[in-house]
Formats: C-alpha cells, structure tokens, sequence
C-alpha cells in the first residue's frame, strides 16, 4: 500500500467505517452488474438510465475508497462482450463515458485518485479514447487510490495478446520456452505491475466472473451482494470488506500453518 495510506486520517475513516485498520484489502475489482434491471424496477423506458445512475454509484465508492486509503479499485465498465449490445446502447455507454469523465475530474483530483484504464482502449471512438488519455495524463502526479476503468476487456483476450508477446520472445530466441514463469506472462497483462485484487466484489446477485480478471483474481476472497449497482453506496463497500476481514485467507496453506509464528 501507498506511503500516505496509512496516515491518521485513514486510519480514523476506517475505525468509524467499522472496519479493522490493519487488515484492509489492497486491491478491490468491482463487477458493477445490474443497471439495467435497476432501470426496468424504477420504471424507466430504457437501461441506459440505470447507466447514467450507475456512475453516481461509481463516484460513491470512489470517494469512499479514497477515504478508507486504499490502494487500487478497479472497475468493470465495459466488456470485450458488451460490443454486441444494441448499438444505441452502446452509443449510450460511450456518452456516458465521455460525460462522466469531463464531469469527475475535479472530484477525481479533489480525493487524489489516479485514473488508469486497461483493455483495448484503442477500440474505443476516438473522442472517448483522446478524453480518457487526457484524464489519465491529469492524474497522473496523483498519489492516492489509482481507479481503473476496465474498458474494452476481456480477461482471456488479455491472455492471449501476454501469450503471443512471449511467444515472440520465445521465436526471436531471446527466451528459452523451459524458463518461462508467472512472471514472464505477469509482465505482459493489462495489470502489470499492480498488486492483484484480494477482493471480488459483484452486485446484482449474479455469481460468475464474467471473463474479468481470471489471472489476477487466482487468491482473491469473493463477495456478492443482492444490491444492484445503482443503488450500492459506502455502507455496502464497508460490508463487503467487513466480509473480507472475517475470512481466513490461506493461499493453499493450511490453518495451522498459518497460526506457527
Ligand atoms: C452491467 O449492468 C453494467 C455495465 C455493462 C456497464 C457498467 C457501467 C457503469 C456502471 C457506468 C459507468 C460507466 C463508465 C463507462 C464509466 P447491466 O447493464 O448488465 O445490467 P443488467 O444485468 O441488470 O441488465
């Protein structure tokens, strides 16, 4: 975690949140699912409504993670799968982008959040893409929460461009195929150089992974809360990790292992 992380502040944030200041996550994914069921509830005519209330929810959890001091959020916002939406839907999802990053960025910068994006944000339309890098470049000096947009991501395509990359390595001889590790594919992902997530979280009810982050979530805990996406709020993240605070995290040790000094 970062430096100022474990300043005061935080540590008063998290002890009136409930939670315990010394085991927070490092890295939370979000699978922000249910906005259009969300719209369908409230009565409106179109999903998108539930989209454009979704990153109220978004801006919610980011400042609230900011506050608790945590290192890194990273969100799903658009799947490699989500192209085949209606195109109005899509259209939609691309404007919301576009005003939701014209419209954060002074909160981003407020809360000392750092925006990063993973995926294939060159498939984005191009004034999305140019307004996306041109937040990212703002924040950049930001040492705070680093939030990640998930854009254009597909966890197994993720894989498949690290594969071919060492691949290369391996066929312009400058790898021998018996010296490949984690490492060498680890280095290649969208992710590369942040921790990974310790903590899944998915609103909505629905239990799957959805092609996000496979690699990276190998030891993360999982959350699912019934909530849909627009309407989860701080008190929601604080359970979540409460949750997470509960578990006995083991990675692939024993209980009794873990309790020898
Ligand atoms: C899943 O809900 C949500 C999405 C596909 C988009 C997530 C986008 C936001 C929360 C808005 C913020 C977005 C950006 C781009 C910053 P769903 O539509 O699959 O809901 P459903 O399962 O109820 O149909």
């Amino acid at each position: 975690m970062n430096a100022v992380a474990d300043s005061k502040t935080y540590r008063d944030n998290r002890l009136k949140a409930g939670l315990d200041p010394d085991n927070m996550p490092k890295h939370i994914a979000v699978i922000m699912d249910g906005n259009g069921r969300w719209a369908k509830q409230q009565g409106f005519m179109t999903r998108v409504r539930g989209h454009e209330v979704g990153v109220e929810a978004l801006r919610r959890i980011t400042t609230a993670s900011a506050e608790l001091g945590l290192g890194f959020l990273t969100v799903y916002a658009f799947s490699t799968e989500n192209w085949n939406r209606p195109k109005t839907e899509v259209d939609a999802l691309m404007n919301i982008l576009m005003t939701a990053l014209e419209k954060e960025l002074p909160v981003l910068q407020k809360n000392n959040v750092r925006l990063n994006a993973i995926g294939n944000i060159g498939s984005l339309p191009e004034k999305a893409n140019k307004k996306l890098i041109s937040v990212i470049n703002a924040t950049s000096g930001n040492d705070g929460l680093t939030l990640t947009l998930a854009l254009s991501y597909g966890s197994q395509d993720e894989m498949v461009q690290a594969i071919r990359k060492v691949a290369l390595e391996v066929a312009e001889g400058k790898l021998d195929p018996e010296s490949i590790t984690e490492e060498h594919v680890e280095k290649h992902l969208f992710t590369a150089g942040m921790p990974h997530p310790d903590l899944l979280v998915r609103t909505s009810g629905e239990q799957r992974i959805s092609n996000y982050l496979l690699w990276q979530l190998a030891y993360a805990e999982f959350y699912f809360t019934p909530v849909l996406w627009p309407d989860f709020d701080a008190e929601g993240l604080y359970e979540a990790i409460a949750s997470f605070q509960k578990r006995e995290r083991r990675f692939g040790q024993t209980s009794e292992q873990l309790t020898v000094k």
